[in-house]
Formats: structure tokens, sequence, C-alpha cells
């Protein structure tokens, strides 16, 4: 069964993976880990005292899945950041578990919301490609989910779109807000 634990700062190893997944599972979707070196400063900056940082491990002590989180707004607000879960283990209920041990997590520590933001750089909703200054209300009751896009993946666990920043990753290429309501 795999299980989630806080990732040890210690372990030189398990922080490799976790890099290693992140970079693997990014690097089609988005520019932000064009190599193993952004991805380990990504690993190091999730461990930072303040933050969260959770890996789920298979019964091999392999890292299938990561989650982390950090708060804004004196704790009243976390943000979910970065979540994945490798190829290999998607559709089976792991998304939904790491994001519930993180919610787990932050209700403890007094959170009221939980808030991500699901970049679409690769026109995979109805969001993209679009001047949403237009309508940005119509366009959110709208969306449309054209390749898959996680931000679906988010309602059904509970989330709302709570906004879209447009332009965030160039002209047409949105980031969408989701937030979850804690407690
Ligand atoms: C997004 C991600 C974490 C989901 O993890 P997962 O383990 O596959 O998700 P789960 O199996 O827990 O799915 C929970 C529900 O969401 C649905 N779902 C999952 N991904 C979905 C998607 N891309 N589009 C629509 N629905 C999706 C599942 O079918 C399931 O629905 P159900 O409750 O009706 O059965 C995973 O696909 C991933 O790591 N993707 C690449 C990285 C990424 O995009 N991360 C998010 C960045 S914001």
């Amino acid at each position: 069964m795999p299980r989630i634990v806080d990732l040890p700062a210690d372990n030189s190893g398990l922080r490799e993976q976790t890099a290693g997944l992140l970079y693997e599972s990014f690097r089609a979707l988005t520019p932000a880990w064009p190599d193993m070196d952004s991805a380990r400063r990504e690993v190091e900056s999730a461990l930072e005292s303040e933050k969260i940082c959770r890996v789920m491990l298979d019964d091999q002590h392999r890292v299938m899945g990561w989650a982390g989180a950090m708060p804004h707004y004196d704790g009243n607000v976390w943000e979910l950041h970065p979540l994945v879960v490798a190829e290999s283990h998607r559709n089976r209920g792991y998304g939904r578990a790491l994001v519930e041990d993180i919610e787990a997590i932050v209700a403890a520590r007094g959170a009221l919301t939980l808030w991500l933001g699901s970049d679409d750089e690769t026109y995979a909703t109805s969001v993209s490609g679009v001047d949403l200054y237009d309508d940005i209300p119509g366009a959110i009751r709208n969306i449309e989910n054209l390749k898959g896009h996680p931000y679906e993946f988010y309602t059904r666990i509970g989330f709302r779109i709570a906004g879209v920043v447009p332009d965030a990753n160039g002209r047409g290429k949105p980031d969408i807000l989701l937030a979850k309501k804690i407690g």
C-alpha cells in the first residue's frame, strides 16, 4: 500500500527521485523545469521550513507522487504547489489522496482556504487562445476541457474555479485559479 510521508530532507536518494518525477511529468506541459537542476532547486525550495512537502512512496520505498503547500495571508490561505503523480500510477485515486493529506495538515494549522494555480500553456481548455477580458466570468462559467487539463481533476475533488490570470504564460496562455474551503 502506498503511504504518504514528509520528504526527509537528509535523504538525497528520495530527493533525487522527487526531482526526477517533477522533471519527467512536466517537461511536455511547461518550460518551468527544463532540466534536472531546475527540478532539484524546486525540491530544495519545497523543503523550506514554513512549507509542507509530502511524498507518496510505493512498497519498494520509491517516490510515486509529490504534494507541497506554502502559507499566504497569515496562514488563512495555503497554496498547493506542486502536485504530481507518476504517469504509470494515475487515475487510481492517488492524486486525491495526496490533496486530502495536505488538506488535513493545513486544516490543523488553521487554514480556511486551499488554493492553487493550474496553468494552461498547451491550449488544453477553452479559456486559452482567447481574449479573456471580453467576459471573464462567462469564460469561467462555460469552460470546456479540450485535452485532459487537470483543472477538472480539482473540480472533481471539491475545488471551484475562483478566477483566471489572463496571459500568465504568454498571450492566450492563462493560469486557472482554483480554491477549496477548508474545515
Ligand atoms: C493531476 C494529477 C495529479 C491527478 O492525479 P491522479 O492520481 O491521476 O488523480 P485521481 O486518480 O486521484 O483522480 C481523482 C478524480 O479526478 C479525475 N481526473 C484525474 N485527472 C483528470 C483530468 N486530467 N481531467 C479530468 N478528470 C481527471 C479522475 O477521473 C477522478 O475522478 P472520479 O473521482 O470521478 O473517479 C495527475 O494527472 C498528474 O500528476 N498530472 C501531471 C502533473 C499535473 O498536471 N499536476 C497538476 C498541476 S496544477
